[in-house]
This record gives C-alpha cells, structure tokens and sequence, in this order.
C-alpha cells in the first residue's frame, strides 16, 4: 500500500473553489463564455467551479496529453485524445486545468484553442506546482501553489486511481 497524508483539507478547497467561482463570475460578465475542461483529471473541480459562477455559460470538454519533445516551445507535441464537441470561435474560453506542473499540457492547449479560432484563453487551476516547469505559463487562476510533491484527490490520479479522495493528498510511492 502507499502511504496518502493529506495536504489540502476538503473545507479548504471548497471554500477556495468558492471564491475563485465569485472572481470569475465578475471577470466574466458580458462574456460569450466558455469552459474546456481538461480530463480527466478537472472533472471534479470543473463540476464544483462551474456550480460557483454565476453566469450562463457553455463546456466542453478535451483530452490531451503533451510528450517531451526535443524542444520545449508551446506548439507542438499535443496529442489530443478527444477534442471538443462545440466551438471556440470568437469566444472567450477558460481552460480549467487539475494541476498546472511542467505547463507543457496547459500551454499547448491554450495555443491549440487559439488555432481553433478562441478570441481569448484564461488558464484557470486549482493546483500549481510552479518549481517544476518547463515553459513559462500566465496562470490567470489558481487556487493553491503546492510543493513538489506527486499528489492525489480532489480528481488526480496516481495510475488512474484515488482521484474520489474529496481532500488532496501528498502519496508516497
Ligand atoms: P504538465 O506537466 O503541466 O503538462 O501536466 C500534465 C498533467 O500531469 C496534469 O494535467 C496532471 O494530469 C498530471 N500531473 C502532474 N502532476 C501531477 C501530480 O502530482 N499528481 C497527479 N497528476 C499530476
Ligand atoms: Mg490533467
């Protein structure tokens, strides 16, 4: 078995989500609005943020993974797993991202969605884990900088499972 401690409470991230729902219902008013969720691994925060803001709004949801490639520019090596079902164009968009670590996946995305015709991409996350990254990223929301610690619950996975933990936890493997 792996040792899991807990790191984030469940009443901090849900206090956390709350307030970051508030500041995006006003960053966001008289927006044509819309969440691409990242799977899986935002789905649980994607279903808490979007129940906190205020404002009609339309999601999709897309699945990308981004593998090392020679270089570290934001454009390529983005495989998208399955893409979004409605569209961006001329839309303002919030990417709603688990955990932001190398920023590879977060950037790659945002400049995919921007390929698809976005007017504008916001990067929205409720972990960060800023020593580890590769290329540099302008999270516009966060919810919690982490260490560097691989992590579990609230949606992250350590081999697909542990992500129904409701509190986030540091796991030792
Ligand atoms: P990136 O390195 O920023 O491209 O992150 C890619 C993906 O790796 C994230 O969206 C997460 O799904 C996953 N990931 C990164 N760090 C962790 C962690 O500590 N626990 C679980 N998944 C992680
Ligand atoms: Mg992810």
């Amino acid at each position: 078995m792996h040792k899991v401690e807990e790191l984030i409470s469940e009443k901090d991230i849900a206090a956390k989500v709350t307030a970051m729902g508030s500041l995006i219902s006003k960053d966001f008013k008289d927006k044509d609005f819309m969440v691409v969720s990242v799977l899986k691994g935002s789905f649980i925060f994607t279903a808490d943020l979007v129940r906190n803001i205020d404002l009609p709004l339309e999601i999709a949801f897309i699945s990308a993974s981004s593998y090392d490639g020679e270089t570290t520019t934001s454009s390529g090596n983005l495989k998208i797993r399955c893409d979004i079902d409605i569209s961006v164009e001329n839309k303002t968009v919030l990417l709603v991202e688990d955990i932001v670590d190398t920023g590879l996946t977060i950037s790659r995305l945002k400049d995919y969605l921007y390929k698809k015709g976005a007017e504008c991409v916001k990067i929205c996350t409720i972990f960060d884990k800023p020593d580890r990254r590769k290329i540099e990223v302008d999270v516009d929301y966060c919810g919690f900088v982490i260490p560097n610690e691989f992590v579990v619950g609230y949606g992250l996975d350590y081999n697909n499972k542990y992500r129904n933990l409701k509190n986030l936890c540091k796991i030792t493997i």
